[in-house]
């Protein structure tokens, strides 16, 4: 026998205890045994293999991007000569489990593929979309939600989801941040280690279980004006301490791969970074795992004007550490004639197929292939009944009470009559949001129905849709078409109101207005949805306007004619259920605002977190403000009501200096003063007041949860050390500086109480 054939008939015999191993091992951690045989498996490649390690098509053409060049023939005879290592967008466990089968049947390494899918909300259960989730401040749900999509998803065969994305965004007009946490560096740093934790669970292997992806590396959410894939231009200290603080977290919490983004930062397309790939997150972050490009990013290097060709596309993004091409089409081309004329080292290469094949051990990929591909399993985990009551939960969770003046909320459930009025009020699409995976069309619980299913016969109903807001068909990739002059359904939609006690009112976003590629110069209620909310308030001003919504809307006009306003996002699969929760007082809103809402888009982007600048506040003209408006947030960060009160003790500090490694404890009593159960979340900030590099004037640094009964009182403690104050400083490390800190705490970013200590090193 051939001695390859024997190494390769020895790998597989030995195989099952190699994937025993590394079942406690984090992406980190690396196992002695995996790596010997990554080094054996390495040997018997040829390059051609080595490249195809490297190379991911998609499954499908309608999905992400435009349609691809190579038709399906060509791609199977790829599949067959062990040319494609991953596939993105084949889903169930049928067609995973045939395209693996021609994968194992007929390449000569049998290298198992790997299946990746943005599942970024949930696979077939939806829960709330990303942002209106990161409103919950609920580490324990956010980590259970992910560990419920890994579950469906793993069931329909698919091994990687390329989530969470945990880039900041500051900008309302940035269509994708609806995606993440917000603006806050740190609360995307904890949000995305508890996803990720959901997605990975304590062992990649566990078939319940599938990888995640930090995305996108880096700056995506920094794009200029809001305006999806454009460029970013941001200093060191920015970009350490705002952009990459959540990518150190996912690093550190062993996420299994990394996304590289679109954009370029100060002139470097990121794809080609050699910065930010090789030396920051493969050097000193020490990372294991793999950077899968962003789709078709290595091209796209072309058209940035810098790269010439796909030669030299290929040439830069794999010098500067990606690892995987995305439906670029580059690798395949460029990879082979590189090596061949000593352009670049093989050493390259195989530094990223060692990631890769890295990440398909720690799966289990190569002890069983078809593992995750059982059809079985896949019927009875998908939309099981767990998971939606988990998705209710934590969709009521996920709401924000913005305004309740005169008590209007919680209804009475002895109300006679609501009318139920607006574009969203009956819609059952739009609160599965956008990147919305496996999840059927028109699926979710509508708010009608929500308040239907709690008041049954008892109230009279009064609903009508009033207006269209979007029209016409609506996808991933179709351009939106709003309806900005049908009024015909206002007459309708007043008679409803004039014939009720209360109405609810529907109002905001189609699911397709944020998303990839749907960033807006406007941010106000689009269409004519502020038109018939005027008409309604003529003859009825009890009126609670529930919004949905994926990024920040201008409300300072809905704001001044409401007396309650609900946040409610887009919640996913039991939005309605959820939202009649809140509405009937059967769940005490207790979410908070993970981002700023402006008075107008103007102000954008707009963050709690800034800088105080040379000319922070007068009343005279020459200072860092507007003319014409206010420079504070309508709702800020961190804001959100409750149907109790909560007060706040004084704040207490064990002691008002510490040095070196040392800590001080801060406490502070909180008391439910209202009447009702109800949850606080306690937000410290702190303030480094003179620093190597100007700090914000305050920043998000630990938060805690409370449920207190009426009348309760509970002291809340934190523990504040270097590494609380801890920031990427002028000797480009992480550290604490020695210096007069503030630290701040309370229900949001602007109701706070201070207290000032001193950190000597
Ligand atoms: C492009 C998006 O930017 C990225 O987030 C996504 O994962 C890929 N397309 C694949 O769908």
């Amino acid at each position: 026998m051939n001695i390859k054939y024997l190494k390769i008939a020895l790998f597989l015999l030995i195989t099952p205890v190699i994937q025993m191993t590394a079942q406690t091992q984090g992406i980190n951690d690396l196992d002695p045994v995996i790596e010997h045989k990554i080094d054996s498996i390495l040997e018997l490649m040829t390059v051609k293999e080595k490249v195809g390690q490297m190379v991911q098509y998609n499954g499908s053409f309608d999905v992400t991007g435009a349609p691809s060049d190579i038709d399906s023939k060509t791609k199977l005879e790829k599949l067959k000569n062990g040319e494609v290592g991953s596939m993105l967008n084949v889903l169930t466990s049928k067609a995973t489990r045939e395209a693996q089968q021609v994968v194992m049947e007929h390449s000569r390494l049998k290298i198992p593929l790997l299946f990746g899918y943005d599942v970024i909300h949930g696979y077939k259960t939806m829960f709330p979309v990303p942002l209106g989730e990161s409103a919950s401040w609920d580490l324990e749900a956010m980590k259970l939600s992910a560990s419920i999509a890994a579950k469906e998803t793993a069931a329909a065969g698919v091994h990687w989801t390329f989530a969470p994305m945990i880039d900041v965004s500051r900008d309302a007009r940035w269509g994708r941040i609806m995606e993440g946490a917000g603006e806050d560096p740190y609360l995307n740093s904890v949000i995305g280690v508890a996803r990720i934790k959901g997605f990975q669970g304590g062992d990649l292997a566990d078939i319940a279980t599938i990888a995640a992806c930090a995305k996108h590396f880096a700056g995506y959410g920094f794009a200029e004006a809001g305006r999806d894939y454009n460029t970013v231009n941001v200093g060191e200290s920015e970009l350490q301490n705002a952009i990459l603080m959540p990518f150190k977290a996912a690093s550190e919490a062993g996420v299994a791969t990394f996304m590289n983004s679109f954009n370029e930062i100060d002139g470097v397309p990121s794809t080609a970074s050699n910065y930010l790939q090789r030396d920051l997150l493969k050097g000193d972050w020490d990372y294991k795992g793999f950077m899968v490009s962003d789709w078709g990013s290595i091209a796209e290097l072309i058209s940035h004007g810098y790269a010439k060709d796909k030669m030299q596309a290929g040439e830069l993004a794999v010098v500067a550490g990606s690892d995987m091409d995305m439906e670029g089409r580059v690798y395949e081309e460029a990879l082979e004639p590189l090596v061949a004329e000593n352009k670049i080292e093989e050493a390259l290469l195989d530094d990223a197929v060692r990631r890769i094949l890295r990440v398909k051990f720690h799966l289990g990929l190569f002890e069983d292939p078809y593992k995750y591909s059982d059809a079985q399993r896949e019927k009875e985990v998908l939309l099981a009944k767990e998971h939606l009551e988990a998705a209710r939960d934590i969709a009521r969770k996920s709401i924000v009470l913005l305004k309740n003046e005169s008590e209007v909320l919680p209804l009475k459930k002895d109300v006679k009559s609501i009318a139920v009025i607006g574009p969203l009020a009956d819609d059952t699409d739009s609160p599965l949001g956008n990147w919305r995976a496996q999840a059927d069309k028109n699926s979710a619980v509508s708010v009608l129905e929500g308040i239907k299913n709690v008041v049954g016969n008892n109230a009279q109903i009064n609903y009508a849709k009033g207006a269209d807001l979007g029209m016409g068909e609506r996808s991933f990739l179709m351009p939106l078409t709003i309806n900005e002059t049908d009024t015909s359904g206002f007459t309708e939609a007043v008679a409803a109101a004039e014939n009720s006690e209360v109405v609810v009112m529907v109002l905001g976003e189609d699911a397709f207005q944020t998303g990839e590629g749907r960033s807006q110069t406007g941010i106000q209620l689009r269409g004519v949805q502020q038109e018939l909310l005027d008409a309604v308030l003529e003859v009825n001003d009890n009126i609670v306007l529930v919004l949905m919504n994926g990024r920040p809307l201008d409300l300072s006009k809905p704001n001044e004619q409401v007396p309650a306003i609900l946040e409610t996002w887009f919640l996913g699969s039991e939005a309605g259920n959820a939202i009649a929760d809140v509405l009937f007082g059967d769940y005490n809103p207790s979410g908070k605002l993970p981002v700023s809402f402006p008075r107008n888009v103007g102000q954008e982007p707009l963050y709690y977190n800034q800088k105080n600048t040379g000319r922070p506040s007068s009343t005279m003209v020459t200072y860092s403000g507007y003319q014409d408006g206010s420079r504070e947030a309508l709702f800020p960060f961190g804001y959100g009501l409750s149907y109790t009160t909560f007060e706040y003790g004084k704040l207490q500090l064990s002691a008002s200096e510490f040095s070196g490694d040392s800590s001080i404890e801060l406490s502070v009593k909180i008391t439910n003063t209202g009447n009702v159960a109800g949850k606080e979340t306690v937000q410290l900030y702190i303030h480094d007041l003179v620093a190597s590099r100007t700090r914000p004037v305050k920043e998000l640094r630990d938060f805690r949860q409370v449920t207190l009964e009426p009348g309760a009182t509970q002291t809340v403690s934190f523990t504040i050390s270097p590494k609380t104050l801890a920031f990427y400083t002028a000797n480009r490390v992480w550290e604490a500086e020695a210096g007069e800190f503030d630290v701040m705490i309370g229900g949001n970013s602007v109701d706070l109480q201070k207290a000032t200590f001193q950190y000597k090193n």
